[in-house]
């Protein structure tokens, strides 16, 4: 009898195979399935060929021979782009699948689809775990950080092949962890993505901030200095190499691309799900919204206007300091969505746990990532620890500092903006929502609460 693997993937995209990879060199057996249409004719071919040695690997395209090839009960990932491709697929699973088979949604999938598709696949008693995967291609292959949502019986099922390829933290356990119920795992990688698209704008705004009196070796030496300290991270060290790549003309890599900024979906859904959850994460809705001001190069190109600059560069040091603050802003305000949402849809999240599992394999990896951890056991509200606090206020002045250069010099800071401008509403006693709460009343008679009466009231204001 032929001998059955121990997972299926399916999906052999980029991280399709490096998860298999990954998988395969921690002797796990595994068979990948691949649909061959169109331009998708050889991937399964190609991959089988290029990997004949391994004795551990078996490659198809028909599902049903696939399912036939793995042990029971079977475990089954998902590596697709997120969307209706997967619903298709669940569809034709839950034909051939029967009673405790798992699928693992690997993909960034939308968070609210976990439930739905759960419920369809539990009719013929059919597990389904929503998984966050980060760390790219490299992390798939070497060790992603994972997060995992769904019944925690089914995760006890998985953890232990899950835990072997993924990423290991400083005290070597994996970085890997059960979240909460159904949708949890997409929904803390989907904030994770928020974080990244912060910390990715954050670096970009200094960046400009640096180029107009230095070069991009100069810019990538002076991030090299920071990334040496306390302050390093995978996205500063990634923005190094890509400063420094240049082509056989001896043209900078980055001169050669159009500088408009994509996105696939997770940034986008964060942002939104702060503003359904009354959240204030400002940071990474700015910069969702600098990717999107990006977009219309042509249009840029026609109004283009010449604007004088400052004859005087950047303080570096106050401009280490107000990256500094930005980070810890940018990191707080996700982890308190987290927080809230936990609380919200009873998720009873270890917010300590999730920075934990962020610090190797993931694309937000970083020293503040590690402090994090040690900083939210102490309290979850970073900003209310002493410290932090007193090390923010220090820091406010070179946020003003950096803000009023990038005015003089015509630079886009959304999100250093939204950082100062969080920081000094959070620390503003008075702000002017009492006149926003008068004018909801004057025009559309919602009331508001009359301070003086400790009582919820309408005015005659006509
Ligand atoms: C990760 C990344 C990854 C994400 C890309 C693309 O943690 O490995 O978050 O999962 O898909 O970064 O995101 P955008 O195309 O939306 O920028």
């Amino acid at each position: 009898m032929n001998k059955l693997n121990s997972i299926g993937i399916i999906g052999l995209g980029v991280m399709g195979k490096a998860l298999t990879e990954n998988l395969l060199e921690k002797k796990i057996s595994v068979s990948v399935y691949n649909r061959s249409t169109n331009k998708e004719k050889h991937v399964i071919s190609n991959f089988i060929s290029t990997n004949k040695h391994i004795t551990d690997l078996k490659g198809f395209t028909k599902l049903l021979p696939f399912i036939k090839s793995l042990k029971q009960p079977r475990k089954i990932i998902l590596m697709l782009p997120a969307g209706k491709i997967i619903d298709t697929l669940l569809k034709s699973l839950n034909d051939l699948l029967i009673n405790n088979d798992i699928i693992i949604d690997c993909g960034n999938s939308n968070y609210k689809d976990a439930k739905k598709r759960s419920d369809f696949l539990s009719k013929n008693k059919i597990e389904f775990i929503d998984c966050g995967i980060s760390g790219g291609q490299e992390g798939a292959k070497k060790g992603p950080s994972i997060m995992i949502g769904g019944k925690k019986t089914n995760y006890i099922k998985i953890k232990s092949f899950l835990k072997t390829i993924s990423a290991k933290d400083n005290n070597n356990l994996s970085c890997c962890a059960h979240m909460g119920g159904l949708g949890s795992g997409h929904y803390v990688k989907m904030i994770h993505n928020g974080i990244e698209y912060g910390e990715m704008q954050l670096i970009a705004e200094t960046f400009s901030l640096l180029k107009i009196h230095h070069n991009y070796n100069q810019i990538a030496n002076i991030f090299e200095e920071w990334n040496k300290t306390e302050h390093s991270s995978f996205l500063l060290k990634a923005t190094i190499n890509i400063l420094r790549k240049k082509n056989n003309e001896n043209t900078h890599i980055l001169d050669t691309i159009l500088d408009e900024a994509k996105s696939k979906g997770t940034g986008v859904w964060a942002s939104k799900e702060g503003l359904n959850i009354a959240s204030s994460n400002s940071i990474m809705i700015s910069s969702v919204m600098a990717r999107n001001l990006s977009l219309n190069k042509t249009l840029r190109e026609k109004m283009n206007l010449k604007r004088n600059k400052t004859d005087n560069s950047i303080n570096l040091n106050s401009l280490k300091e107000a990256f500094i603050m930005a980070r810890i802003i940018n990191h707080h305000q996700g982890f308190q969505l987290l927080l809230k949402a936990s609380s919200l849809y009873n998720w009873k999240m270890e917010i300590s746990e999730i920075a934990r599992i962020w610090t190797n394999g993931s694309i937000i990896k970083s020293n503040l990532m590690i402090e994090l951890i040690r900083l939210m056991k102490k309290n979850s509200n970073i900003l209310k620890i002493n410290s932090v606090f007193k090390d923010l206020i220090k820091k406010e002045k070179s946020i003003k500092k950096l803000i009023l250069f990038a005015t003089q010099n015509s630079i886009p800071v959304n999100c250093y903006s939204s950082a100062y401008n969080f920081w000094i509403s959070v620390t503003s006693k008075s702000l002017n929502a009492n006149l926003i709460q008068a004018q909801r009343d004057y025009f559309g008679n919602h009331g508001y609460i009359d301070i003086e009466k400790n009582s919820f009231k309408n005015y005659n204001w006509h």
